[in-house]
């Protein structure tokens, strides 16, 4: 994965409609000097990865199950995704650790299972506000960070994206100097257990992030990037924020 990614969630949006602004986006970025890829649901993924295909825009998913096959009624595995065209997989989002009760171990053999897939696994984190009003915002990433990540990693396979939960699809956005902190000392926290290889993790920051205020965050020192939601749906939109990148 390119180490400056802008990257889309979708979530649960979009339909085959929704496909013309993922192939406007690419006429848009013949030759794109960042890495840009495209979340979109499920039902979408195969869709996308035909219509990109032979774009510089790559198709990635919105979760897997940890196993590779199985009577898992309704799951997808991160088999699956690659053979429908996926090369990307966001795990560990913090809706899916809400409304799922997805813990960091299990986020983790999620992440495994991708890798093993041959995906890149983008394994989010990020704190509520309860948790940053308490203080604790950075233990609540470390602890994240160190639980939901394999005992080895190789940097070009694996993206982090610090998503405050509280600045999803709000508006609110932490400060510059909030974010800068919490990025440097997600660098440190993944220096010190893997070593230099850390240095060439992408980390991307989620939440509010809009044309208008891309490039101030991607100012923002070991800020490699975005994980969009809302400002991702259009391509309008989403090229302001590839363009700042
Ligand atoms: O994964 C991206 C997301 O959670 C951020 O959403 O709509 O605040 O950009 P949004």
């Amino acid at each position: 994965m390119a180490r400056k990614l802008a990257a889309g969630n979708w979530k649960m949006n979009g339909t085959r409609a929704s496909l013309a602004e993922a192939k406007a986006l690419a006429s848009q970025f013949p030759a794109p000097k960042v890495g840009i890829l495209l979340c979109p649901p499920t039902t979408l993924i195969g869709a996308m990865a035909q219509a990109l295909n032979g774009t510089a825009i790559q198709t990635g998913g919105q979760d897997c199950h940890q196993n590779t096959s199985g009577a898992h009624t309704g799951d997808t595995s991160a088999t699956l995704l690659a053979d429908i065209g996926a090369t990307s997989v966001i795990l560990g989002h913090s809706e899916r650790r809400a409304d799922h009760g997805e813990s960091d171990a299990l986020v983790r053999a999620k992440t495994e299972t991708a890798l093993a897939a041959g995906l890149v696994a983008i394994v989010c984190v990020g704190e509520t506000l309860a948790q940053r009003d308490a203080g604790e915002t950075l233990d609540v990433v470390r602890t994240q960070l160190q639980g939901s990540l394999p005992d080895t990693i190789d940097a070009d396979k694996i993206v982090i994206a610090y998503e405050p939960v509280w600045a999803i699809g709000t508006g609110k956005v932490p400060t510059l100097d909030e974010i800068a902190q919490v990025h440097a000392d997600m660098r440190s926290t993944l220096k010190a257990r893997f070593g230099a290889d850390a240095d060439a993790l992408p980390l991307l920051y989620g939440g509010s992030v809009k044309p208008r205020n891309a490039a101030e965050i991607f100012a923002v020192p070991d800020v490699d990037g975005a994980l969009v939601g809302g400002a991702s749906l259009k391509a309008a939109d989403f090229s302001g924020i590839v363009t700042a990148l």
